[in-house]
């Protein structure tokens, strides 16, 4: 092979890739498959170091750490832009433009997204990126060459576009974070116990400041590019022939930008922008109108610090702050205990807000929220707003610490925490604010699995209060079903006899359909083996039985004893069993656990067995059946048809079993 062809090959196609994923918004290959090629290239590049260049794709990480950032003088100062923070604003901004060009007819503007991150500078020699610096005081900035060569969406050198290339490119843009990409990194922050970031701009900034250069290449960082420096070498007539041209040289520009032309279409631009602002992936603040001719451009000239051809439309605040009123706590239909602030009525964003989600204890304890607090309240998106932060200096006097409260606000009863989350809980089988979603669980397929009783039916007995706790199902009455709303007597008799037949069930289904947090029919058909289908040992079962049961975690086991503390959940159960509940012994022939402990995988198709037969089987035999294929596989059973699964067993040197070789260890045991 030849090594070198291979190399600039993989480059050119990485290089590509980006052009595909940041400038034309339209990715052609997966994350998975791109990093694959990545990878080749630094093999390729290791065992032939002689072949790297410095805008390898690999080069973009690695360099040493600094101790300082070194100083850019701008060629040409990077300006700010004057604000427009009304309509009004917006309109004397093009009146003064028609006047000083002494003209009465639209003028044309180009109409930008005013991104909310970080302006810096990026410098082409001869196509190749050079230099990169913040703005800084606008005529020294910081050298953050390194930092912005790990943007995958910089190309390190640009491409052969429409234009030739240029001498000298000085382009300005904007880095930023998305703001799932700014969701992510908090989230590992936290996990990392590292300090969070306050959005998504501080973010940016965060990452771009950082010494060492790998840091900010785990950053999700991105970049629009919007403005020229210097160019030397090609000269464009007007701004949207430059961003054109930034396209075809594969640097990033933001596909909102228009052409536009007049106040009336600023003034559409803005408001449609500001509309958009929270479906879009990335934070603006509002939106650049720049005049669209360069020489129109020279005319207007400079004021102080701002170009008089330019201005930025603000948009409405999405943070205000406003008073909590009161804390209430809301219970939704599994349980979950979510405190929620009820606040002085205020706008954010052209819209009026009233609640906003205060999450769980932990979130208040985080931030001191407490009665009477003045808070800054943010909106974003279609989410519910949140709480940013208290404002300490204006706490009312003798405040308390908020406490969501230890019992239910619907039903009373205790509410638990799990050790694991910060989410309180409502364990009540048959707390009103669950009772919907707690019936429709235990009536569905692979719990008690009562045919024709579809979600509307239990809406109606619950509103009804024919329904108020799922053992009053095995109470239910011809007369209550026959006087609901278009049901037929055939239906009504139909629903009767499923329900008698649901009766006789087994402890796994039962006891999966009760909702107990954290137990899925995995774990309710382990709790049937140990307990030998007895409920009621397994209603008395103590911390210490449970943690010692194979399978069976602290997390799990906690839950049930909280289960079980409840009394009214014990009444519920000892009432279905007095009304009919009839729970089968397990199946005794198929009782010896050969299988202890072993995880299966099944792939392809299985020709004697259906697949819920063999898992079934599988599981009756104390063995555990598992979705995909790793290294605590013990066995594969592969039919025809076998692949992915198939080809990774064998390559983690798992036991492979044919159909036949699967059915002879069940046969030999069936026939013991
Ligand atoms: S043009 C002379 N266009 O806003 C004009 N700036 O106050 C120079 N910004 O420092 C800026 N989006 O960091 C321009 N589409 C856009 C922008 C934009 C965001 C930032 C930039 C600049 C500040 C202006």
């Amino acid at each position: 092979m030849d090594f070198a062809k291979r190399i600039l090959k993989i480059r050119e196609e990485i290089n590509d890739h980006n052009y595909h994923y940041y400038v034309l918004n339209d990715p052609i290959i997966s994350d998975s498959e791109y990093d694959k090629l990545l990878h080749e290239l630094e093999e390729l590049e290791n065992t032939h170091p002689e072949l790297i260049s410095p805008d390898s794709p690999t080069q973009r990480i690695g360099a040493a750490p600094l101790t300082e950032f070194g100083t850019i003088q701008h060629t040409i100062p990077m300006q700010s832009l004057a604000n427009a923070m009304i309509d009004e604003e917006l309109i004397a901004f093009d009146k003064r433009v028609q006047k000083l060009l002494e003209t009465n007819s639209n003028v044309n503007y180009i109409a930008e997204p005013k991104l909310d991150g970080i302006g810096v500078e990026l410098v082409y020699k001869n196509g190749v990126f050079t230099h990169g610096s913040t703005r800084g005081d606008g005529i020294t900035g910081e050298d953050i060459t390194q930092n912005l060569k790990t943007l995958n969406a910089i190309p390190l050198r640009l491409r052969h576009g429409n234009h030739p290339i240029p001498s000298i490119l000085e382009v300005r843009g904007e880095v930023f974070i998305t703001k799932s990409g700014f969701n992510e990194l908090n989230i590992n922050q936290e996990k990392q116990g590292d300090k969070l970031f306050a959005n998504p701009r501080n973010a940016a900034a965060g990452s771009l400041r950082q010494l060492d250069s790998r840091i900010t290449a785990e950053r999700p960082l991105s970049i629009f590019c919007y403005q020229p420096g210097t160019i030397e070498g090609i000269a464009f007539e007007t701004h949207m022939e430059f961003l054109e041209a930034l396209k075809t040289w594969g640097i990033p520009v933001n596909p909102h930008i228009k052409n536009i032309f007049g106040a009336d279409e600023i003034l559409k631009y803005h408001h449609d922008m500001e509309s958009k602002r929270n479906n879009l992936p990335y934070d603006i603040d509002g939106t650049v109108y720049k005049v669209n001719s360069f020489s129109l451009q020279e005319t207007l000239g400079i004021r102080s610090r701002s170009p008089r051809w330019a201005i930025a439309g603000k948009f409405k605040a999405q943070q205000v702050t406003t008073i909590i009123k009161n804390i209430d706590v809301q219970v939704g239909r599994t349980g979950a205990i979510t405190p929620v602030a009820r606040l002085e009525p205020v706008q954010v964003g052209g819209v009026t807000v009233t609640n906003a989600t205060l999450h769980n204890q932990d979130e208040i304890d985080r931030k001191d929220i407490r009665i009477g607090d003045t808070v800054l309240v943010e909106r974003a998106g279609d989410v519910i707003p949140k709480i940013v932060k208290v404002i300490i200096d204006k706490r009312p006097q003798k405040t308390e610490k908020y406490q969501i409260p230890g019992t239910c606000p619907i039903c009373g009863h205790k509410v638990y925490r799990s050790e694991d989350k910060a989410v309180m809980r409502c364990q009540n089988l048959s707390c009103p604010a669950q009772i919907k979603g707690r019936i429709e669980h235990f009536i569905s397929r692979n719990a008690l699995d009562i045919d024709g009783f579809g979600e509307k039916l239990v809406e109606q007995l619950v509103d009804k209060k024919i329904l108020s706790s799922v053992d009053k199902i095995f109470t239910i009455k011809y007369d209550d079903l026959a006087n609901l709303d278009r049901m037929a007597d055939k239906s009504a008799k139909n629903i009767l006899s499923a329900i008698e037949n649901s009766k006789n069930t087994t402890f796994a289904r039962f006891v999966y359909g009760l909702g107990i947090r954290n137990v899925g029919e995995h774990i309710a058909k382990i709790l049937e083996k140990h307990f030998n289908a007895n409920i009621h040992t397994f209603m008395n079962a103590q911390r210490d039985e449970l943690d010692n049961i194979f399978e069976i975690g602290p997390i799990v086991s906690k839950g049930i004893v909280q289960f079980w503390k409840d009394r009214d959940n014990k009444n519920v159960v000892l009432s279905s069993i007095a009304n009919g509940i009839n729970i089968a012994k397990p199946d005794l022939s198929l009782t010896a656990q050969i299988l202890e402990g072993k995880t299966f995988v099944l792939t392809g198709s299985l020709e004697t067995l259906t697949r819920s037969r063999a898992k079934e089987l599988i599981q009756k035999l104390g063995g555990r059946v598992s979705s995909s294929v790793s290294s605590k596989t013990d066995y594969l059973v592969a039919g025809p048809g076998a692949g992915g699964k198939l080809k990774t067993a064998q390559k983690l040197g798992i036991k492979i079993l044919l159909e036949e070789e699967f059915l002879t260890i069940i046969y030999k045991i069936n026939n013991k």
